[in-house]
């Protein structure tokens, strides 16, 4: 099997390496706002996996890989019936016999992993229950762009401790980043991961049950549904105890003036965050849904152009 260079953890990524991503992503999307569009990947095909839906992660990679002069195809579990109608290795295989990378978005990390071993092509991974490391390098780049340090900054996260929050800590290993987190007790990210970035991560993680503490002083304020793709059984339930930690007018006023307000969206306004807020001066919610094109392109570039 070749090299290659599968993007499926910020955990396999160093500081050096997400600094590069950040910085090619910055000069396409300049060279994109003066109308300029390398066909970076020129005849390369991406294979687009979704077991899970989506809006700006379908977008994200379709649209950048036609600007990178490349194609994109895009399939369904329903078609491939992974580990059901094939086995993962088998389909690795087979799709490394037409593709040039493979985007997958999927319930289980480790079947992603799977893939990975699995192919010969590069494997990203477009957002599992555990992870969504696509979505933390664009919100990187989205913090960076206004004008805002990656090092030195305090980071609250608002509400469950998912699959962001995951990717999240991961860029806390990179960068020194003061993460709280603050949830209700029983929707904690996991601990070995938040114990991990306490004893070796550049940055720090904590846990908070108090969304003031969280808030207060710091840079940046993130949250995200309270219900993620595959829990929908569980929303009634989640909805009594996650208000306390719903971003609101009341909760922002509690924050420095110049915070940053970011969302991975979907939202669910009236829930995780109002309206007030998500429409307000503060938030970059829509400029972080555009930065999923540049930095995914970044991504794309970065796997496929030596192959
Ligand atoms: N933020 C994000 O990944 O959006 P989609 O689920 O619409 O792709
Ligand atoms: N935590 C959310 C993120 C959506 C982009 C989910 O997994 O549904």
């Amino acid at each position: 099997m070749p090299n290659k260079c599968d993007f499926i953890t910020l955990a396999d990524y160093n500081r050096d390496e997400i600094d590069h991503l950040l910085d090619l992503a910055k000069t396409m999307k300049a060279q994109v706002k003066e109308g300029i569009f390398e066909p970076r990947l020129k005849n390369k095909v991406l294979g687009l996996v979704f077991h899970k839906p989506s809006l700006r992660t379908r977008l994200s990679f379709e649209v950048g890989m036609y600007q990178l002069g490349g194609n994109a195809v895009y399939i369904t579990d329903k078609e491939i019936g992974f580990g059901k109608r094939e086995s993962i290795y088998d389909i690795g295989h087979v799709m490394s016999r037409f593709l040039d990378g493979i985007m997958i978005r999927t319930f289980d990390q480790n079947d992603v992993v799977q893939l990975a071993k699995a192919s010969s092509i590069p494997i990203i991974n477009g957002l599992t229950d555990q992870t969504h490391p696509c979505q933390v390098l664009s919100d990187l780049l989205s913090i960076s762009e206004k004008g805002v340090p990656l090092d030195g900054i305090k980071v609250a996260y608002l509400g469950d401790g998912n699959n962001m929050v995951h990717s999240w800590l991961n860029a806390c290993r990179a960068y020194d980043i003061d993460f709280w987190f603050a949830g209700p007790e029983g929707y904690d990210p996991n601990t070995d991961l938040v114990e991990a970035i306490q004893m070796e991560g550049r940055g720090q993680a904590r846990i908070t049950r108090s969304a003031e503490e969280a808030v207060a002083g710091a840079h940046v304020i993130y949250t995200d549904t309270w219900t993620s793709m595959g829990q929908e059984e569980e929303a009634a339930k989640r909805r009594e105890v996650f208000p306390p930690y719903q971003l609101n007018a009341k909760l922002l006023a509690k924050a420095d003036s110049k915070c940053l307000v970011m969302h991975c969206l979907p939202a669910h306004r009236g829930e995780e965050i109002t309206d007030e807020v998500m429409d307000g001066p503060n938030s970059i919610v829509f400029d972080q849904a555009e930065n999923r094109l540049h930095a995914q392109k970044a991504i794309l570039v970065h796997a496929m152009s030596n192959r």
